[in-house]
């Protein structure tokens, strides 16, 4: 074990953060942000920080190989976190010291995942209502881990009532920053967001905080940092809505103003590039079409004159069918709208409002 006492909150993170403004964060998300998906994030501007989709941690577990090679051949020129999800402290400890070894700029825990069968393993989302259980994993990372340490979370299992007590754990440790999902556990994906726990979050702890949950647009981002006073935004289904999403944060924040204003030919081509970028090669049609599906959920919802769109993308089976709905929806003069705060997309994972794919092939 490599031995962090004497630590300082905060100092192993802010060095790699952007000074003088809020850091953009790309959410981690299963089956999403993987490695080409970065690559495509990166070509329209990209994030500040980008954190993997989760490793399963359990005993005997092994970090999975392709989430490993998103941080061996990280191509967004940008620092990434390796995001762990799990409750066996010894895999834990493992696991962060293997990952540690790839090119990391800190490891992430998940506090906040809310699948059914992880929750009822007592990790993600499932460890909130156990804060000594949490303390004791926290103490335990923080001596194994070199480099920054940070917790994604949630703000309670059942109640927001629960996050105070939370964020007394989080305080007692060294950790270099924590980013808060403004939902409970229970609250899945469902709105609102609650933005007064992140504030409650950025006043007590002595790490930057990052605000995350429907922050869709520069409105958005604008609304979440008035009402937090967050170091930073994480942003996902907004940023595979809207890939420019990140250049025009960054527009306003140094400018005061946003200059780029995608067009609805613009969104038609990267969806193009999406499904060229993200699908491995030797997959069949109606897996590559599959695929795609899970990133047009997010693009086709919000698109005026085009109400069709998310069912004709949903019954397209070939690739034909997908681009013609596309092109219906998508092939003609007008900009792709900015979302209001308080707009919401639907979730669109299973009818639990879950995105996690099938997790019984490890034991947390
Ligand atoms: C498809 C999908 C997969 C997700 N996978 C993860 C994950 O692996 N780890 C994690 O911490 N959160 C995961 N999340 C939650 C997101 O990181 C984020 O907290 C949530 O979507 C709220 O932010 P948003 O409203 O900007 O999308 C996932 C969300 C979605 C939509």
């Amino acid at each position: 074990m490599a031995g962090n006492w004497g630590v300082r909150a905060g100092e192993r993170l802010i060095p790699l953060l952007p000074a003088g403004r809020e850091v953009l964060v790309l959410a981690p998300m299963q089956d999403v942000t993987d490695l080409a998906f970065w690559r495509i994030m990166a070509r329209y501007g990209g994030a500040d920080l980008y954190v993997t989709e989760y490793f399963r941690v359990y005993a005997g577990s092994v970090p999975e190989r392709h989430i490993a090679e998103s941080l061996e051949q990280n191509p967004t020129g940008r620092p990434a976190l390796a995001q762990m999800i799990g409750q066996d402290i010894p895999a834990l400890c493992r696991t962060a010291e293997r990952l540690q070894q790839l090119p990391v700029a800190g490891i992430d825990l998940n506090l906040g995942c809310p699948a059914p069968i992880v929750c009822r393993k007592q990790a993600g989302g499932g460890l909130l209502p156990y804060p000594e259980k949490i303390d004791t994993i926290l103490g335990a990372l923080r001596s194994c881990i070199d480099c920054a340490f940070t917790v994604k979370t949630r703000i309670g299992f059942n109640d927001p009532g629960e996050f105070p007590r939370l964020l007394e754990v989080f305080a007692r440790h060294a950790l270099d920053g924590l980013t808060v999902h403004g939902r409970t556990v229970r609250q899945m994906y469902r709105q609102p967001v609650h933005f007064e726990p992140i504030r409650e979050a950025v006043r007590a702890l002595p790490f930057p905080v990052i605000a995350n949950g429907n922050i869709l647009s520069v409105a958005g981002a604008e609304a979440a940092q008035g009402a937090t006073g967050a170091r930073g935004f994480m942003l996902g289904r907004g940023a595979i809505r809207n890939p420019w999403l990140f250049t025009q944060i960054r527009e306003w924040q140094t400018t005061g103003e946003v200059q780029t204003r995608p067009t609805l030919r613009q969104l038609r081509a990267y969806i193009g590039e999406l499904y060229e970028g993200t699908s491995p090669p030797g997959l069949s049609e109606l897996k590559r079409v599959g695929k795609i599906k899970k990133y047009l959920n997010f693009v086709a919802q919000s698109i005026p004159g085009a109400e069709t769109f998310p069912d004709a993308m949903r019954r397209a089976a070939t690739e034909r069918e997908l681009f013609a709905a596309c092109d219906a929806a998508l092939d003609r003069d007008g900009y792709l709208p900015e979302l209001a705060p308080g707009e919401a997309l639907v979730p669109t994972g299973n009818r639990d409002g879950c995105y996690d794919r099938d997790l019984t092939g490890g034991s947390f």
